[in-house]
């Protein structure tokens, strides 16, 4: 059986949506989302680092308490993310078939390839996005399989945004690791060190015509360390803060920064991952590519053991990162 897409579901009706697509009364963004109230999330300007303190502080203040902020200078090339950008636009716009190839093989331990639904959710609802999964990094751990072939510069593209990351994801764990007081190069070492895998993910949310009512990714924290999410133009991720859901700005040329689990976990509380979700746009396609970093699967993570002691025990357990990944997607506890 193929799955039902949403581009397809999309393409079917310009009035109304499927029931399974409508949100509980308690979710749904028309009646949840603070009016008229744009959340200004920090926005950190990376060029900062003349002023190296004042860079640190500004990303340890976000990340403890928003744990999600913009990036900008931040040293890749505007014209990297919109190549990234135009070679999977073109790949969702490929005919059906030609998508299905890359398909998420039912059954498979792996998260990766073309798919629609990632969880199962509560009352079987669903989000209006279709999704892309692969890992770009580290080069061992990727599977060119669900590397599109069409259009033909993809992996290429792909490769060069994936070489342009890494001065960011240092520069970025530098800072946290630093703000906890800890040597620079520690917080990485503890989240997956020279093994951290970056997976990239191309969440593809087609014209809905009731966004009102529908949600594109229902609200969740990223399981990773934290991520890094290039969107397109079009307005739709939300954060909750102080009890509320706000749209977040959308920031010309910013990366936009989630602190994820994992760190939260590392900074044993210090850090927090962020809740976040997203609305989707009655005439517009959105589209975003978050890349989450993450530990691999065999790798341990818990609180840092230089911020533990007897008067500051572990709040969270230490685990596997596929344990973690595991229990979370299956609604155990932690
Ligand atoms: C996500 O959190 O998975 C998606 C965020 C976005 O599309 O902006
Ligand atoms: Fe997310």
């Amino acid at each position: 059986m193929v799955l039902e897409r949403v581009q397809d579901v999309a393409s079917l009706s310009k009035e109304s949506i499927p029931e399974e697509y409508i949100r509980l009364d308690d979710e749904q963004p028309g009646s949840t989302t603070v009016q008229g109230g744009v959340l200004e999330v920090p926005t950190i300007d990376m060029r900062d680092d003349q002023d190296e303190e004042k860079l640190l502080r500004a990303i340890v203040e976000a990340s403890q308490h928003w744990g999600m902020f913009q990036v900008v200078n931040h040293e890749i090339p505007a014209e990297v993310i919109t190549k990234l950008q135009a070679v999977g636009k073109e790949f969702f716009e490929l005919p059906q078939e030609e998508k299905e190839v890359y398909a998420k093989r039912p059954g498979s331990q792996s998260i990766e390839g073309y798919g629609t639904m990632l969880q199962k959710e509560l009352g079987g609802k669903k989000g209006w996005v279709d999704h892309l999964f692969h890992k770009i990094w580290p080069r061992s751990a990727i599977n060119y399989h669900f590397w599109p072939k069409n259009p033909p510069s993809y992996r290429e593209t792909n490769e060069k945004y994936a070489n342009y990351l890494h001065g960011v994801v240092d520069k970025l764990f530098k800072s946290l690791s630093l703000g906890l007081g800890l040597e620079g190069h520690e917080l990485k070492e503890a989240a997956g060190g020279d093994e951290l895998v970056y997976l990239l993910k191309i969440n593809y949310y087609p014209p809905c015509p009731r966004p009102d009512l529908a949600l594109g990714v229902v609200a969740h924290t990223d399981m990773s360390s934290f991520t890094i999410l290039a969107p397109n133009e079009v307005q739709g991720l939300q954060a909750f803060k102080d009890g509320h859901w706000y749209d977040v700005k959308y920031v010309p040329n910013a990366l936009v920064i989630h602190i994820g689990d994992q760190i939260e976990i590392l900074s044993n509380g210090k850090y927090k991952s962020v809740l976040h979700r997203t609305t989707v746009d009655k005439e517009k396609t959105r589209i975003s590519w978050p890349v989450f970093l993450e530990p691999p699967s065999d790798f341990e993570v818990g609180p840092h053991p230089k911020l533990v002691n007897e008067d500051n025990p572990p709040k969270y357990k230490t685990k596997k990162y596929g344990d973690y990944v595991y229990r979370k997607l299956n609604k155990l506890p932690q």
